[in-house]
């Protein structure tokens, strides 16, 4: 899960390939590196670290060429270091490479290449690339890596380059790649072409790109891109016009990304519905699923539904409203678990997949079984034209723009929505619920935007209040029914920025042993609403209390009697039981945003995380 960048131009070009790697870090922070192209020599300057790092290094390098790769590192194969680090050379010096992916039977071909005379420097299994592709040169670049990559096994984006052949190529066999022609780059640059990871790092000099698919090549020249299959034959391909702004990719004041995003809520909770209902009608509509809704889901009898981390907690939601809005069989598994088990899909299964990056390799593999098996598959995503949505039957996206911090918040509360009206619509579609119904909750989410504003009034209450827990070890977060999976989203967003222990349970698991745990040295983080098992929530919190736990509550506006049990209150308006996921999440991610503030963490960032995990 790096990023990987290759430009080509009229102009000095390192600036543009930091910039761009600055703009994909979120993918790793490993390590980063360049790799410039002299008319007989590459210019290579690799650091540990952050981008930061190697921007400091060749800040004093006069650095004027005009072509060359970059790299930030998410490593896999070997520790971080500047050793491990890309760009990787053959020991003749002939081919540079970055790489994203993993070269499974890097081993076998390393063996091999010793074997031919071959010397290595790294532990990566990308070094063996540039080796391979040196094997076969002879002076066209694009037709040694032709041959090299028949070889190769597993998953994988290149860009490689050759200072004898002064080209690019760009390979796609796995993790993303996208290529455009500079068209209205900033100051500094002129023509030339690029290649990439991510949008982000393109987007400030072309906004007309190709997605390859895998088996797919670009060879990049300063005005031309020629697009081929591994064999060496043309292809065609449309150009995708990307409509994101580049002002979308900065933090906008906010301190941190986390910040802004959980901030973007009303505005991108608003982007995600807007026109997918008819109120007075008490319809949904959501074209994108005309191709498999024509028989009515009549030909489903099972949904299935998938996923990884946050997006995995929005399946769990999923389940429950679907359960609520038809008479469907539903089940969730994580995509990691589904992939090497035997799971029971056929033709009458609805596999629902659910990605912010929609590159996600375990979840991008479940969606490859449950296809194999006859699924059909729909995804609900963030990224337009990700791997998964191609791969889809039907898409729906989220439509909440770029979610740059890795902890996810905007995307998962965007996924929560989209669930509510996906079951709603097979609600109606199946004639389960009465138009009367679906129209009292599509009343109540219209208004759902205005109600997350009201409740992030509460930041500067939660940011004093959460600085008395940044140095709690451990914490338990508790929910039932719907708002169990909020309960383990909660948790997840603490640990993951804050590296404090967090779990998450159903409050009625709690006298089957984790309240064993409880002790005034652990915050019980509880969610509360005046559902169907509020009673039996307040009698699960009486037992914490009778055992000395702290109790904090996000319960519902008007709850009087949860001051009777809880310590510590945190209101949220009083919505229908399907809608109270969304503004309960909130008050969660700030909290979880404070405390690892307060305790100094880098949130954006956090240690031994990216944010797309395109790698197993
Ligand atoms: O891009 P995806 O939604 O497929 O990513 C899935 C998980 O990797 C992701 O949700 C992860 O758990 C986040 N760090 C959670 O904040």
């Amino acid at each position: 899960m790096c990023g990987i960048i290759g430009y080509i131009g009229d102009k000095p070009v390192a600036p543009l390939i930091i910039d761009g790697l600055k703009k994909m870090e979120y993918r790793g922070y490993d390590s980063a590196g360049i790799a410039l192209l002299t008319e007989n020599d590459f210019i290579v300057h690799r650091a540990q670290g952050k981008i930061k790092v190697l921007e400091k290094l060749i800040a004093d390098e006069k650095l004027s060429m005009t072509i060359g790769v970059g790299h930030t590192r998410w490593a896999t194969h070997g520790v971080p270091s500047e050793e491990n680090a890309h760009p990787h050379r053959d020991d003749k010096n002939k081919i540079v490479v970055v790489q994203n992916g993993i070269i499974e039977n890097f081993l076998e071909l390393k063996d091999k290449l010793r074997k031919l005379g071959h010397e290595f420097s790294s532990q990566t299994d990308t070094e063996v690339i540039p080796h391979l592709i040196a094997e076969y040169f002879e002076g066209d670049l694009p037709s040694a890596v032709r041959k090299a990559i028949r070889e190769l096994k597993g998953a994988f984006a290149l860009v490689v380059a050759s200072w004898e052949d002064q080209r690019l190529v760009a390979v796609r066999e796995g993790p993303p790649m996208i290529v455009g022609r500079a068209e209205n780059s900033r100051d500094g640059i002129g023509s030339g072409t690029i290649a990439a990871s991510d949008i982000a790092a393109i987007l400030e000099h072309t906004r007309s790109v190709y997605f390859l698919d895998d088996g797919e090549m670009a060879v990049l020249d300063e005005d031309s891109i020629e697009l081929t299959d591994f064999d060496g034959n043309a292809i065609e391909k449309e150009i995708t016009k990307i409509t994101w702004n580049p002002i979308q990719a900065q933090k906008d004041g906010y301190q941190h990304f986390m910040q802004k995003e959980i901030f973007q809520q009303p505005e991108s909770l608003r982007d995600t519905i807007i026109g997918r209902f008819d109120l007075e009608a008490g319809e949904i509509i959501l074209d994108e699923l005309a191709p498999i809704e024509k028989e009515n889901y009549s030909n489903f009898n099972h949904v299935l539904l998938t996923a990884c981390g946050t997006a995995w907690h929005a399946c769990l939601v999923g389940k429950y409203l679907i359960e609520k809005f038809s008479d469907l069989r539903v089940e969730v598994d994580y995509g990691s678990e589904l992939r090497y088990r035997d799971p029971k899909i056929d033709e009458r299964t609805l596999f629902i997949s659910i990605s912010q990056s929609g590159e996600t390799a375990d979840t991008l593999a479940a969606n490859r079984t449950a296809k194999e098996k006859g699924g059909t598959l729909v995804s609900i995503c963030n990224v337009v034209g990700s791997t998964i949505t191609r791969e889809s039957d039907a898409v729906i996206y989220t439509r909440c723009g770029p979610e740059i911090g890795v902890a996810s918040t905007k995307a998962f509360t965007a996924q929560l929505a989209v669930l509510v009206l996906l079951a709603l619509n097979i609600g109606r579609v199946t004639g389960k619920i009465s138009k009367d119904k679906c129209r009292e909750i599509l009343q109540e989410l219209i208004e759902i935007p205005q109600l997350v504003r009201r409740v992030l009034k509460q930041d500067a209450d939660l940011k004093e209040f959460s600085k008395h827990y940044r140095d709690k070890q451990d914490f338990l977060y508790l929910g039932r029914g719907i708002n169990y999976p909020i309960a383990l989203e909660g948790a997840l967003k603490l640990k993951e920025i804050s590296y404090i222990h967090a779990e998450g349970y159903p409050a009625g698991e709690m006298k089957h042993g984790p309240i064993a745990l409880i002790s005034s040295e652990m915050p019980i983080m509880t969610l509360v609403t005046q559902n169907n098992v509020y009673e039996k929530t307040l009698s699960n919190l009486m037992e914490v209390k009778a055992r000395d736990g702290e109790v904090i509550a996000i319960a519902d506006e008007g709850d009087e009697r949860i001051g009777e049990v809880a310590d510590h209150v945190f209101h949220v308006p009083k919505v229908s039981e399907v809608l109270s996921p969304i503004l309960l999440t909130i008050p969660l991610q700030l909290f979880a945003y404070h405390v690892a503030v307060h305790l100094g963490c880098d949130v954006d960032q956090p240690r031994n995380l990216a944010k797309s995990v395109t790698v197993e």
